[in-house]
């Protein structure tokens, strides 16, 4: 198969991809033919997201702002991806909302915009591309982006983050069974430990020690180090990803693949 081509003629949403992991998703795709329509809540970024792609590619990409905590988001953004492109054959969401307190602190508006963002803003826009996917009745691929949390707590103060992402990871499996006769795939790709600024500078802190934490583990508040010895790249979350959209996983449905150097298994 020519990987430039694979995803030639398709259009392939990624939300949350102004950045990290959902814009090396873009440019993964990008890389191989596919048109992408990129969303995410952060304008600029997302501006300079689609001027890069736009740089690598000759597909007529595009780019949507969205606030995925707004309960329309998932309608909205469709819609507006079918005004521009006409159909859409891949979802990925690697949108997300880190938003750490100490469990005894949390407050009930921390919870609902964390899981509103992550949890349901991921299903209501599963389920507006998929409706879209069954209109055009040809199948469809969506890939949702949980986390290594969603399982076992990897840090402390992570109550509602964590929350979502398990929320997401069983929604997922339960949208694979229905979505199914449509043939329409649903999996999951969960992070571990990934060099974006989300692990580096919003859970770690920054500083030149990060990744050094981050890889290491920390008992008083970083529990798990990397068996592999390095942090994940955007890149490694983004093969998995165009794994799982590809013609290769076409018997791949409610299945979490798990890409964290070894971290699950500590
Ligand atoms: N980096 C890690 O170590 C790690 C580990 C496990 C899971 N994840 C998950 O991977 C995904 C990508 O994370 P990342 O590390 O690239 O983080 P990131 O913060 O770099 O990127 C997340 C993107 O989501 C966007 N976003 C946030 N809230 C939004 C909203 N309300 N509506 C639309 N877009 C919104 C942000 O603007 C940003 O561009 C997230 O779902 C995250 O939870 C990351």
């Amino acid at each position: 198969m020519n990987a430039e081509a694979e995803f030639s003629g398709r259009v392939v949403l990624v939300a949350g991809a102004a950045r990290g992991i959902g814009l090396a998703c873009a440019e993964a795709f990008a890389a191989r033919g596919a048109t992408v329509a990129l969303a995410d809540i952060a304008d600029e970024g997302l501006d300079d997201a689609a001027a890069r792609l736009s740089a690598t590619t000759t597909a007529a990409n595009s780019s949507h702002q969205v606030d995925l905590g707004d309960a329309a988001a998932g309608t909205g953004l469709v819609a507006e991806i079918i005004a521009a492109h006409g159909r859409i054959d891949i979802l990925v969401n690697a949108a997300g909302l880190l938003m750490t307190r100490p469990f005894l602190e949390l407050e009930p508006a921390e919870w609902d915009r964390v899981n509103g963002v992550n949890a349901r803003g991921g299903v209501f826009l599963a389920q507006a591309t998929a409706r879209q996917m069954v209109a055009q009745g040809s199948g469809g691929r969506i890939v949702l982006v949980a986390s290594l949390v969603a399982r076992r707590p990897v840090r402390l103060d992570n109550v509602a983050y964590s929350a979502s992402k398990a929320a997401i990871l069983q929604a997922a499996t339960c949208m694979a069974l229905e979505l199914a006769p449509h043939q329409i795939t649903v999996n999951v790709v969960s992070p571990g430990s990934t060099a974006t600024e989300m692990l580096l500078e919003d859970q770690l802190g920054g500083g030149a020690d990060a990744r050094e934490r981050a890889l290491q583990g920390d008992l008083a508040t970083w529990r798990l180090g990397v068996p592999l010895g390095r942090l994940a790249e955007p890149a490694d979350q983004a093969a998995a990803t165009v794994f799982l959209a590809g013609d290769g996983a076409r018997h791949i449905t409610g299945q979490e693949l798990i890409v964290d150097g070894g971290q699950a298994v500590v």
